[in-house]
């Protein structure tokens, strides 16, 4: 993005859970049913960590598989991102539990929170760390396990989200190749639409916090769905700008899964048909930092990208955060 080096993604990797929870399955736990989440959300099933997956143990596969796709050893990784908000400790990070799990000891490592927009803000340190030559493979993981912290018994968010992971390795690429734009944004003002109260620092673990049920997932809806349609065009919109391209360009948009009908609502804005739209959203829920990077990885498994594809991510989530990235395959 200006430096006369171009960062861009040379492969990627993925796990999910090999538990799935279907629609049906939820119909027995809470007051909902499969049409009304099919209808409402586009999502039909998720995968749910069992008791011997966590969020590193994920991570370390989709790490894995990326590592091998890009020819390159876990010692040759500089910096290792991991974008989550379902660390599997408070401290240390889990990026440096990947690091020990996967052997990349040369590596520095460290978290990065910024709800489902995680992966994006990532990319845009990655290839910071690149184009000013102070890295040169860098190892992103985009991850979250949400169901130890979703509130089974409130059907208003129990029905939308899955938990996996993502990985990609960004190192050089050719000119005309890579990361062409991205721009980040938040606006904690609206911190409390999308939250989990309790567990933190402020407010700890305590019979009080755990009989109020403040160690689960609190959301607004309804308000989070209005700003997400607006910020998924807006951003959009501004990464190719910035990239100087046009919507015309495009081939691609790899958007953030969290509801079918944001998904639907900003590609009509953005004039995409729905062939240029990559959507796992019905097999997988909403799995916040890992939706974008599985996406994309499923995407070039099918062969549905090709070189020199122009290709635009787009996030949004707690925060509340929002971002975009323009890339050229
Ligand atoms: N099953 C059946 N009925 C339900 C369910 C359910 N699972 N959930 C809610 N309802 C009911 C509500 O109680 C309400 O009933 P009422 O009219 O009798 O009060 C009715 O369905 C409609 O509820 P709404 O909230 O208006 O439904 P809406 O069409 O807005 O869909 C949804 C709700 C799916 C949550 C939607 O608002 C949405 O997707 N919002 C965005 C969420 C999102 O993107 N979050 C991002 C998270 S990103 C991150 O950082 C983790």
């Amino acid at each position: 993005m200006g430096s006369g080096i171009n960062a861009g993604i040379i492969s990627t990797g993925k796990a999910l859970p090999v538990s799935r929870l279907t629609n049906k399955d939820l119909e027995d736990m809470v007051d909902t049913n499969d049409e009304w989440i099919k209808s409402r959300t586009g999502i039909e099933e998720r995968r749910i960590l069992t008791t011997e997956e966590t969020n590193s143990y994920l991570s370390a596969r989709a790490a894995r598989i990326a590592l091998e796709r890009a020819e390159l050893s876990p010692q040759e990784i500089d910096v290792l991102i991991v974008a989550t908000v379902t660390p599997d400790l408070i401290l240390p990070s889990t990026a440096c539990l990947i690091q020990d799990i996967i052997g990349a000891y040369n590596a520095s490592a460290f978290d990065l929170a910024a709800g489902c927009t995680g992966f994006l803000y990532g990319l845009q340190v990655a290839v910071q760390f690149i184009e000013n030559n102070s890295a040169r493979n860098i190892l992103l993981v985009g991850v979250d396990t949400l169901s130890p912290i979703v509130d089974w018994q409130d059907r208003n968010t129990c029905v939308l989200f899955g938990d996996g992971a993502g990985a990609v390795v960004l190192s050089r690429v050719g000119e005309e190749q890579g990361i062409l734009s991205s721009k980040m944004y938040s606006d904690g003002s609206k911190a409390k639409l999308l939250y989990v109260p309790s567990g933190g620092s402020s407010e700890p673990a305590r019979y009080r916090t755990i009989d109020e049920r403040g160690h689960y997932i609190k959301m607004n809806g309804p308000e989070v769905f209005k700003f997400a349609v607006t910020v998924m065009v807006d951003s959009t919109l501004h990464a190719l700008e910035l990239s100087q391209r046009k919507k015309e360009d495009l081939d691609f948009l790899i958007p953030h899964q969290a509801n079918v009908r944001i998904i639907k609502a900003a590609c009509k804005r953005l004039d995409l048909n729905s062939e240029q739209v990559i959507v796992n959203i019905n097999r997988y829920g909403n799995m916040s930092s890992a939706s974008i990077p599985v996406a994309l990885d499923e995407a070039l498994e099918e062969n549905k990208i090709q070189r020199g594809d122009l290709i635009a991510m787009v996030s949004f989530g707690a925060g509340l955060t929002w971002g975009a990235a323009v890339m050229q395959w």
